[in-house]
């Protein structure tokens, strides 16, 4: 299919394509603590390891260079290609396949599953948040364990900055994009939201617009997904230190074992 954006005929495969290799640069740029966290993780497991919504390989790339035995999969295969592309420049040999996180079957058993950088929020519903701990449950080792990070909501934040664009440049392909967002509750009473995201080149024209969907999980959600999950223990920390989790931590970090 083709669209016609800012004047040029883009299709859609291709903006698709640049959406997940300029959304992989944007989550590179954060530098985020998150990958030193997973990558200590994974290194301590003693079996195989999975990540779930591994995306571009910000965090799994780097697994798999620490000498780790991972897996990953992702229901996006634009982003894997953008993954498997930056294997091949590291000489890196990645073992990814397009799959579903809240149904996914696996044929050996894993130490460690991990699911990082608030991707469990893009399971908008109670039964998919459950079909994840179950399908996780199910591919553990029998002492394995799953960890899942997602924000902190923060009202004070939300209320302050959700329903105004926010821009900034972000340079890709050494050209200067500008990166358009908003995000915005669409429904109070499930705490849905969406985030819009646009990048538009120096030229004016778009490389992709794009809107998902995505739920507030407050602590209590979780604990709750948790006590009526098949795991037998879990606990939460705070930004990706060993701090249990309390007020003032943005990132909850919650570890479900088996
Ligand atoms: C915020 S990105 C994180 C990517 C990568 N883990 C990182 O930390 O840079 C979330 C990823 O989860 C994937 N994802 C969202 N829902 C999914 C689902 N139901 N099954 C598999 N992957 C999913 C998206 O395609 C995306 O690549």
């Amino acid at each position: 299919m083709a669209v016609e954006r800012g004047g040029r005929v883009v299709t859609t495969t291709e903006s698709e394509r640049l959406r997940a290799a300029f959304m992989d640069t944007v989550y590179r740029e954060a530098d985020r603590d998150d990958v030193a966290f997973y990558r200590e993780r994974a290194t301590a497991a003693e079996g195989h390891v999975l990540e779930l919504g591994c995306g571009g390989g910000r965090i799994y790339l780097e697994v798999l260079a620490a000498g780790v035995d991972a897996d990953g999969i992702d229901r996006s295969a634009h982003s894997l290609a953008v993954l498997r592309e930056k294997a091949s420049e590291r000489n890196l040999s990645p073992s990814v396949w397009q799959a579903d996180m809240s149904a996914f079957t696996v044929d050996q058993a894993y130490d460690l599953i991990y699911c990082p950088f608030n991707a469990i929020q893009e399971l908008t519903t109670i039964e998919d948040q459950q079909n994840l701990l179950e399908s996780a449950y199910d591919a553990l080792d029998s002492d394995g364990t799953l960890v899942f990070d997602t924000f902190v909501p923060d009202f004070e934040f939300i209320a302050s900055t959700w329903g105004e664009w926010q821009h900034r440049t972000v340079q890709f392909r050494g050209k200067p994009v500008e990166f358009q967002t908003r995000t915005r509750l669409v429904d109070t009473v499930s705490q849905e939201y969406i985030s819009e995201k646009r990048a538009v080149w120096p030229d004016g024209s778009e490389l992709f617009s794009f809107e998902g969907r995505a739920a507030l999980l407050p602590a209590r959600e979780i604990e709750l997904l948790a006590r009526n999950s098949p795991f037998e223990s879990w606990h939460a920390t705070g930004d990706y230190t060993d701090e249990p989790l309390a007020d003032g931590h943005s990132a909850q970090v919650w570890a479900l074992e088996k």
